[in-house]
């Protein structure tokens, strides 16, 4: 999709629609003068009858608008004008926008509200229409509504820097929601990494595999050990992004992302209901990949690596058994309790090789534990930290970016539930805070270095249709990484 700023409409702009965001409009509230010329009056019109007042999703079609080059104008609404939010815009343009594609609209104009300021409403529209250009069907051969939105016109004089960044993340995130939607057949460790290596070339990053018998002679025996039972070698994969001026020298922000592309749970196995949604346990380590991607559209002053471990989770004849002890990069023993808590072991590795490839800051994401689900639904993602301050910079961004995230406590008390009487440590504690303890376990491995653990096991997939994304990869966590790559 191309996307770029028209200061105003006029009756020459051969649009195929054009959508008109509005806020609440109170009772008695006289409507935008000229939206109201616009649609011919019909506005004042709808709100007098109820038809159309500018709540939150709320839509109306006007055909033929007064003055304007378009056969369909449609209104969305923001809901109330003191609630704005970039997030509120964000969705309204991506439910605009997936009403009219299928109904042949390729060129489209925006019309934005002022109030949030020139970037970020451009952001937020762009972000917005940008989404639906990407949907789950790639598989289908027959029936596939056609088409996408082509060219996005954003009415604004200015907000150019909001519209790169809103194209870059949008891309980012589209990115990322392809591979989480990759049945586990064909997205194989191997196949992430020849993508990763494509997306790479293309970006103008650098990238590098390590392959199965370098991880061997590293001594990633936390990871292999999760391998082993798969007939699919594993991967461990390393982007790279040099700023051209650091802003910090001394900065390297490291991303890690858990990549299973197939997770049975192993000799631990799952219960058949809903396996095949495994197929996104490498969502983490996709939101990475697209936030590299992002990264080297927007070029921010920070240096960044990407490590994303891969490896298909199986219960094959040389898989790992329960009880099993292996040792981590980083030296310390872990007992295998359970061959399905597999994730913390191949992001044990990756944690220890980001700090030795010089990372002075890590975020890692991960759909790690089922407990996360239960504590915070699919609204809102687990964040965990060693680092206060750290923290703080990433929950700024998750609120800049309209992903919803949520501090989790970290205390000491839960690490005793991370005691092994064979070796350093065992890979799961109780039932209970089983969020908490993956984290305390991921933080073994993170210190000393500031660290942040991602848990997108609810947000990483809707599983039903909403208005603005359908059921499946949602994508999350590029925007917010994207957002804190270009404010350090
Ligand atoms: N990939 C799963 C976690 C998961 C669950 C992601 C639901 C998305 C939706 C992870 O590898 C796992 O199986 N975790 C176990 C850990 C347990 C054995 C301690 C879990 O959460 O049940
Ligand atoms: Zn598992
Ligand atoms: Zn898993």
């Amino acid at each position: 999709m191309q996307a770029r700023l028209i200061p105003n409409l006029n009756s020459s702009n051969d649009l195929d629609a054009v959508v008109v965001l509005v806020h609440q409009m109170e009772e008695g509230q006289a409507p935008d003068s000229q939206v109201e010329a616009w649609t011919g009056g019909l506005l004042s019109d709808f709100a007098a009858r109820k038809e159309f007042r500018g709540k939150t999703l709320e839509t109306a079609v006007v055909h033929r608008p007064t003055g304007l080059d378009t056969a369909r104008l449609l209104l969305v609404g923001l809901g109330a004008e003191k609630d704005q939010n970039a997030a509120a815009v964000r969705r309204a343009c991506a439910v605009a926008a997936r009403a009219l594609k299928n109904k042949g609209v390729r060129r489209l104009a925006v019309v934005p509200t002022a109030g949030l300021g020139a970037d970020l409403t451009a952001q937020a529209i762009v972000e917005g229409v940008g989404l639906t250009s990407w949907e789950p069907d790639v598989y289908k051969t027959a029936d596939r509504p056609d088409g996408a939105i082509e060219e996005l016109l954003v009415v604004a004089g200015e907000g150019e820097q909001g519209l790169t960044r809103g194209v870059a993340i949008a891309d980012g995130r589209n990115y990322a929601r392809a591979l989480g939607n990759e049945p586990g057949n064909i997205l194989t460790p191997t196949e992430l990494a020849d993508r990763a290596r494509a997306m790479a070339a293309d970006a103008g990053l650098e990238c590098d595999v390590i392959e199965e018998e370098q991880l061997e002679q590293m001594g990633c025996g936390a990871l292999l050990g999760v391998a082993q039972g798969s007939v699919e070698p594993p991967v461990m994969i390393v982007l790279r992004y040099e700023p051209e001026n650091a802003s910090d020298p001394d900065m390297h922000l490291g991303l890690v992302g858990k990549a299973v592309t197939f997770d049975t749970g192993g000799i631990s196995i799952k219960p058949s209901a809903s396996m095949d949604e495994m197929k996104y346990d490498m969502a983490g380590g996709a939101a990475m990949l697209g936030a590299m991607k992002a990264i080297a559209a927007l070029k921010p002053s920070v240096a960044v690596t990407a490590i994303v471990p891969s490896v298909e989770n199986m219960p094959g004849a040389a898989a790992q058994r329960p009880g099993d002890v292996v040792t981590s990069l980083s030296g310390k023993t872990i007992e295998v309790l359970n061959t399905d808590a597999e994730g913390r072991l191949i992001l044990a590795d990756a944690l220890t090789y980001a700090q030795r490839l010089g990372c002075t800051h890590l975020v890692d994401a991960a759909t790690l534990t089922g407990s996360v689900v239960v504590a915070l639904g699919h609204e809102r993602g687990g964040v965990y930290t060693n680092d206060e301050e750290w923290q703080a910079k990433l929950l700024a961004s998750s609120e800049a970016a309209g992903e919803k995230m949520w501090a989790m406590p970290m205390d000491d008390e839960y690490k005793e539930q991370l005691k092994s009487p064979i070796a350093d440590l065992p890979n799961i504690g109780t039932r209970w805070g089983g969020s908490i303890t993956a984290a305390i376990f991921l933080k073994q491995f993170a210190d000393p270095t500031p660290w942040i653990h991602l848990d997108i096991a609810g947000t990483a997939w809707h599983d039903s249709n909403k208005p603005d994304i359908p059921k499946g990869p949602t994508g999350v966590a590029v925007a917010t990484l994207v957002d804190l790559a270009l404010s350090l």
